[in-house]
């Protein structure tokens, strides 16, 4: 019988949980559910007879692969991989997947929401502005980014758009790409930041980029703390006064924010773009599909170390 794990120190929506878990039944695996844990050795633990496994953001670095001699497929409910040790994964045989485009509704309605709450200026009664006519600028054109700008469609915004690899498809969508980065953020009211944590994109928001931004402009960022300059974010809020930020993820300069940028931004409490029943159900079911066609019919679709 294979031995599947499901370990979300976030847990999934339980009706998410019990469709995955009915998945697995069906194909007469058993099935480990690790929930909340509070330390990495329980990780360790739980994953020791593990042949496959769903992870949302937890880490699965070395240590934890090491620890996993039967594993055979890493299953990442979600978009971004950059939790995974890909590379040792690898060395090892383990197949990694992710699920894309699953939750990119939960997390594009999070960024609207974010816009919205910092256009109006933190609903703190303070007169704000309207996202109706103002400029969008989605750096990156991803699974998210395309949500956002259908969304934004809706509110009457104006999308433009700086991608490097989905410029054909953002082209046949009717979208403005611009030529670079500093002009995407020089053009834009708000600019929503959808790129992985991954090469080039690595504080790929910094000071060359950002000074072209208009004084009052919303940064909105749904992707990852690693794709900010944390540096250049303080410098540039020092220098333009009227910049606010508004992002999912905590920045590690947060004591600084709260210093110096009251009434300038925001965090969410803990990453919660896709913390969805819909989302949860979307990719948890997806990730358990894809673990079953794998073990079945050698299925690796949507496998990311190739
Ligand atoms: C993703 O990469 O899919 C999102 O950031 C959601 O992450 P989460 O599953 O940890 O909420």
């Amino acid at each position: 019988m294979k031995r599947v794990l499901i370990a979300t120190d976030k847990p999934f929506a339980p009706v998410a949980t019990g469709q995955i878990v009915e998945i697995f039944r069906q194909a007469g695996y058993q099935v480990d559910l690790l929930e909340k844990y509070t330390s990495k050795n329980q990780l360790i633990e739980a994953i020791k007879s593990a042949e496959g496994v769903i992870v949302r953001s937890d880490i699965i670095d070395r240590e934890v692969l090491e620890a996993a001699p039967e594993l055979k497929i890493v299953v990442r409910a979600g978009a971004g991989y950059d939790n995974i040790d890909v590379l040792t994964a690898s060395e090892r045989g383990v197949c990694v997947m992710n699920t894309p485009g699953q939750n990119s509704n939960a997390v594009a309605e999070l960024a609207i929401g974010l816009a919205l709450y910092g256009i109006r200026e933190f609903f703190s009664g303070k007169s704000g502005g309207e996202l109706r006519g103002r400029t969008l600028g989605l750096h990156g054109y991803g699974y998210v980014a395309r949500n956002v700008n259908r969304i934004a469609k809706a509110f009457g915004m104006k999308t433009l758009v700086f991608t490097r690899y989905s410029k054909p498809q953002a082209i046949s969508e009717g979208l403005d790409v611009t030529n670079s980065l500093e002009e995407l953020y020089e053009a834009s009211d708000i600019v929503s930041i959808h790129v992985p944590a991954r090469g080039e994109h690595i504080k790929s928001v910094s000071y060359p980029v950002m000074k072209y931004l208009k004084d009052n402009a919303i940064i909105i960022n749904t992707a990852r703390k690693e794709v900010v300059n944390e540096d250049d974010l303080l410098r540039i809020m020092d220098e333009k006064k009227g910049i606010k930020y508004l992002s999912d993820i905590t920045p590690d300069c947060a004591a600084e924010f709260e210093q110096k940028y009251q009434g300038r931004f925001y965090f969410t409490p803990k990453k919660l773009g896709a913390q969805t029943e819909e989302a949860n159900t979307n990719a948890g079911v997806a990730a358990a599909e894809q673990i079953v066609a794998f073990f079945e019919k050698g299925d690796r679709t949507f496998m990311v170390n190739k």
